[in-house]
């Protein structure tokens, strides 16, 4: 329980413009800053922040508050660890009314639960008993310092069932609340519990505050089969929205506007020893949308550092259209057989790393050289048309994706024409027998995109993530994408069948099953689904401005100053500016 004025003084203590602009890049905009919104996914920028209010507010989604809600929303305190978050900054020394103690709050307890591991394992690691592990292994074969296991704070998770859960136990944190945090596991046979991570070396993950929020934890046995593990989400950790190192790194990834990314946890550890400290890791996964913007955030140029051949490198070219599409600048770095970023770092230091990110690739050339070394037949220019139209009909920004198909078109000794074929609309499909199906009544584009979500299953993801039901003109369109979100969220898949019998009236059933019906051809459904994805996303956005326009030019003509303001300042989200 904080006091009240304590509270009130922690408010005045910060200003609102510092505390964000440590987590976003701020532009100065007349009185107020702007900034892309960390809440939403946009590409012009609506988010505003006012010192003179000490609030923020996005004129896209709406979310707004004061110094506290933005760190409750943006690194998912509660109210009590937002305030004393600030507090600590604010070197103010909150002095706690009776029965403070117990922190009542799930997420606060996950935090708390999260806390209490990383000083478990720390201790672990230090035992007598586990010298070899840190002394042989750690320090010896991995050449981790002393310093950097202070720094990440590495741990250990000894061999025991229910080591932490004991431990936490004397820690006030029930088992049950292990579990929700990730650390403990159910077994429901037994009806007991017992210790996630054995005989693991762990690895905190932290949230942008330099919380922990969850763990990565490697075997330290050499025929295990799964040689990490790490928790599960939780309220806590989202795991599409953290990247490893970035709390750590964020400080230089500002300064130099750039950042490594490399795959795992050892490699950004070495980068870091070499001294290379604006470095973050993918942890051998390809990027979300909101990852790249995250990163977006506070670096404009990105340099892929990948295990070559790996699943991580392939995970990462797939992650070049979100990279872009966050308005990143993406080049790959490139090095002799046989390394790899840990083993360079470790070798030769950072003058080496450094000379081998001046030479980085962009990703086009990068493709192509990599392409013509052993093949440069007509299927195989084919291909590669196609994964250029792929990621290109994802980049949002109309001018970004112009200038990426110059350079693949230019880069290949191609015209462009070649990869503009797919992206025009309106396009429909064609029914089983091959004949164009026209789609009267309904938006092509909008039929077209969920006649394909059925053939799609590697889009889905991201397509759900882009575009909500409301982006849909037609009613009945966008009801039935609800339910597709709804059947893919509990069955796993998009089924018409199950969809039809889900529907309540006929004419709905109908509707299903003619769009169901369209095909498309094979090589072309990934291509076609990102490039009506996007046109949706662009249409919602010039009706969204249209009907905006209509709303200013009615409320200059009643005079009505302060309404036309606040759809100016909407508008600018749209990238207007009457001003
Ligand atoms: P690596 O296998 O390259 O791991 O996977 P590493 O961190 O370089 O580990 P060492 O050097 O072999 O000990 C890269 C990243 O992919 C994730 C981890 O985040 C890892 O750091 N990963 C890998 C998993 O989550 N699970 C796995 O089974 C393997
Ligand atoms: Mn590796």
């Amino acid at each position: 329980m904080i006091p009240q004025e304590t509270i009130e003084q922690i408010r005045q203590a910060t200003d609102i413009v510092d505390l964000i602009s440590g987590f976003i890049r701020l532009r100065k905009r007349g009185r107020n800053y702007l900034a892309l919104c960390p809440f939403h996914t946009e590409r012009t920028a609506s988010f505003s922040v006012s010192p003179d209010k000490q609030i923020f507010h996005c004129f896209g989604c709406g979310k707004g508050g004061n110094v506290f809600s933005f760190l409750m929303e943006h690194e998912r305190m509660s109210f009590v660890e937002a305030v004393k978050e600030l507090a600590q900054r604010a070197n103010i020394i909150i002095r706690e009314e009776k029965g403070s103690d117990f922190k009542r709050d799930l997420i606060e307890r996950i935090s708390y639960a999260n806390q209490v591991a990383v000083e478990y394992f720390q201790k672990t690691l230090k035992l007598d008993k586990f010298k070899i592990v840190l002394e042989d292994y750690l320090k010896g074969k991995r050449n981790i310092t002393s310093e950097s296991i202070e720094t990440f704070r590495l741990g250990l998770a000894g061999d025991e069932w229910e080591g932490l859960l004991r431990h936490a136990k004397r820690k006030d944190i029930s088992e049950d609340e292990m579990v929700r945090a990730g650390l403990a596991i159910y077994n429901e046979e037994k009806k007991s519990r017992y210790d996630r991570f054995r005989q693991r070396l762990m690895i905190p993950i932290y949230n942008l505050s330099g919380k922990p929020i969850a763990f990565g934890g490697r075997t330290l046995k050499k025929d295990e089969p799964a040689k990490y593990i790490n928790s599960p989400e939780t309220p806590l950790y989202r795991k599409g929205y953290i990247l490893y190192g970035l709390s750590e790194s964020k400080d230089q990834i500002r300064k130099s506007n750039f950042a490594y990314v490399v795959e795992g946890y050892f490699d950004l550890i070495s980068l870091w020893q070499a001294g290379i400290k604006n470095v973050v890791a993918s942890s051998g996964t390809a990027f979300t949308l909101q990852q790249a913007r995250l990163l977006g955030r506070f670096a404009e140029e990105v340099y892929l550092f990948f295990d070559s051949d790996s699943a991580g490198e392939k995970a990462a070219l797939k992650s070049v259209d979100v990279l872009y599409d966050a308005g990143l600048e993406v080049k790959i770095i490139s090095y002799p057989k046989g390394e790899d970023p840990d083993s360079l770092a470790s070798k030769y230091g950072s003058d080496k790393i450094e000379e081998l990110r001046k030479e980085a690739l962009g990703f086009i050339p990068f493709r192509l050289k990599n392409i013509y070394v052993t093949k440069s037949g007509i299927i195989d220019r084919e291909k590669l048309v196609k994964e250029f139209q792929l990621i290109g009909n994802k980049i949002g920004d109309t001018t970004r994706r112009t200038l990426f198909f110059d350079e693949a078109a230019d880069e290949m000794g191609l015209n462009q024409a070649i990869f503009q074929t797919q992206i025009q609309p309106p396009r429909t499909g064609t029914d089983a027998a091959g004949n164009s199906q026209t789609q009267q009544k309904f938006n092509p584009v909008e039929s077209g995109l969920l006649s394909l979500l059925f053939h799609s299953p590697g889009s889905i993801d991201e397509v759900f993530e882009k575009i909500s039901s409301d982006d849909f003109d037609s009613k009945a369109l966008g009801r039935l994408y609800s339910a597709m979100i709804d059947q893919y969220r509990v069955a796993g898949n998009i089924e018409a069948r199950a969809l039809i019998d889900a529907a309540g009236d006929e004419k709905l059933k109908q509707l299903i099953a003619r769009i169901a019906a369209l095909e498309w051809p094979a090589d072309q459904i990934e291509s076609e689904t990102a490039a009506h994805a996007r046109l949706i996303i662009e249409n919602k956005k010039v009706a969204v401005r249209n009907r905006l326009q209509l709303q200013l030019s009615q409320a200059e003509a009643k005079g009505d100053r302060e309404k036309a303001d606040t759809i100016l300042d909407e508008l600018k989200g749209y990238g207007i500016d009457y001003k």
